[in-house]
């Protein structure tokens, strides 16, 4: 059965670690992140972007999810990441997902309550978890491109009327990370994060950890971070283990050959968020 990430998110609220969100894209890097999971006895969530919906289709992405939730002992979610289209996001809901994100935080503050708060309305009637986000991330996450310029942090005051205005289950905030690697190491605003742990209950979540030094990412879970979302730092090992594999053998053409070294690529990774997370032996 495909679970909301309510109790999960609470689980690490109150132990002090991060349950960590891996984007995946297709039946392999669902594998190999719940494998991994697994193995390290770690609460995971699997996170799909509109264009991994669009790529792999909802219900194939569920009935994978479904099947390795089954197969395994462990909390394992499908979280809809980044979606902005509300009649996408309540199909989802419809056909049986459990934990959405509304991503309205482009628009003007009183017009992300209202979107936010739109879904959150529908989604509680199925007992669906709902993550928003206020201030605005820079990078690219897919489709989903913002210039640095435009970035801004999160207004702790503004977040604490967010919440209560909207009814949301846990707040993605920015505090200096953005999607994709960086060009220069980014300076985390650990001050704000405080400021808003203090202000507002619900589970804070980390976008854009992909490039973030682990220790780094370490001190935000110590203020009180209880999602990392990562996706960048998967997609590259499992890429570049393509290439070296072609490159090596170009006259390969076997998927069961040259798809086991991509996966155990990410699995490398895998294991280090997990770690970075603090969420290995927690179940
Ligand atoms: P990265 O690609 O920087 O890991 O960001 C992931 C993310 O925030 C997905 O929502
Ligand atoms: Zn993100
Ligand atoms: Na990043």
């Amino acid at each position: 059965m495909l679970v909301s990430t309510r109790q999960m998110l609470l689980n690490a609220q109150k132990e002090g670690y991060a349950v960590p969100a891996f984007n995946i894209h297709n039946l392999e890097t669902i594998q190999v992140v719940v494998e991994t999971a697994n193995e390290m006895r770690s609460p995971v969530i699997l996170a799909a972007t509109p264009s991994t919906v669009k790529y792999a289709g909802i219900e194939y992405l569920m009935s994978m999810i479904e099947t390795a939730s089954n197969k395994y002992d462990i909390p394992i979610a499908f979280h809809l990441d980044h979606h902005e289209n509300v009649e996408d996001i309540k199909t989802a809901i419809r056909l049986g997902c459990k934990s959405v994100m509304i991503d309205a935080s482009h628009h003007a503050f009183e017009d992300n309550i209202k979107i936010v708060k739109d879904i959150v309305d529908f989604a509680h009637k199925y007992d669906v978890t709902v993550e928003a986000e206020l201030g605005k991330l820079g990078g690219q996450e897919d489709d989903l491109i913002v210039d640095e310029k435009d970035s801004f942090y999160t207004d702790p005051l503004s977040a604490v009327e967010f919440v209560n205005q909207t009814g949301v289950d846990s707040l993605a905030i920015a505090i200096g990370t953005a999607h994709g690697l960086y060009k220069v190491e980014p300076k985390l605003d650990y001050d704000r994060l405080k400021e808003i742990k203090k202000l507002v209950s619900i589970p804070l979540v980390l976008h854009g950890a992909s490039g973030v030094p682990f220790d780094s990412v370490r001190e935000t879970v110590k203020e009180g971070i209880c999602k990392v979302n990562i996706a960048t730092e998967l997609k590259i090992p499992f890429a570049t283990s393509l290439k070296d594999f072609f490159e090596n053998n170009p006259n390969e053409s076997d998927p069961r050959k040259y798809l086991v070294p991509a996966k155990d690529a990410m699995k490398a990774v895998v294991m280090n968020k997990i770690d970075m997370c603090k969420s290995s032996k927690r179940v």
